[in-house]
């Protein structure tokens, strides 16, 4: 059978801030420069979602693109687009870099791609900066859905 990957592009704008309570003011500044600053600022980020797996032998897909798209939307986009990552959840004790950004994205979807496998997640931030994950190869899938690694 065979395999394929297939990557769609979506996009939500969001504030962040680069802060970290671990370093000082100064050491703040320092690391994180201008997107350290108290106001914040935005960005429109672009997120690219690749899932990978054997071609439906009917249909040709490897993935209901229809499906992928609604469970981005619902999973990802409608959870960061137009808030402050610095005020989501799961960035409570993490600093909203960029890779903390796509390591979120990847486990937030990991568990539900509607067919195939998540194969990579990329964020683009800025117009040069891009941030992409795809899994660790510690991360072992086991049949009790128990990870180990
Ligand atoms: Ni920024």
């Amino acid at each position: 059978m065979s395999q394929a990957t297939v990557t769609r592009r979506y996009r939500f704008c969001a504030a962040h801030r680069l802060h970290t309570d671990q370093l000082s003011s100064e050491e703040n500044w320092a690391t994180f420069g201008k997107c350290n600053n108290p106001n914040g600022h935005g960005h429109n980020y672009v997120v690219f979602v690749s899932v990978g797996g054997d071609m439906d032998p009917i249909t040709h897909q490897v993935v209901d693109i229809a499906k992928l798209d609604e469970v981005v939307q619902r999973i990802v986009v409608r959870r960061f687009d137009h808030q402050d990552l610095n005020n989501d959840p799961e960035f409570a004790t993490q600093t909203t870099t960029g890779e903390n950004l796509v390591l979120l994205i990847w486990e937030l979807l990991v568990d539900h791609v509607p067919g195939g496998r998540l194969v990579k997640v990329g964020v683009i931030e800025t117009r040069d900066n891009y941030f992409e994950y795809s899994g660790s190869s510690k991360q072992v899938r086991t049949g009790d859905g128990v990870r180990h690694g």
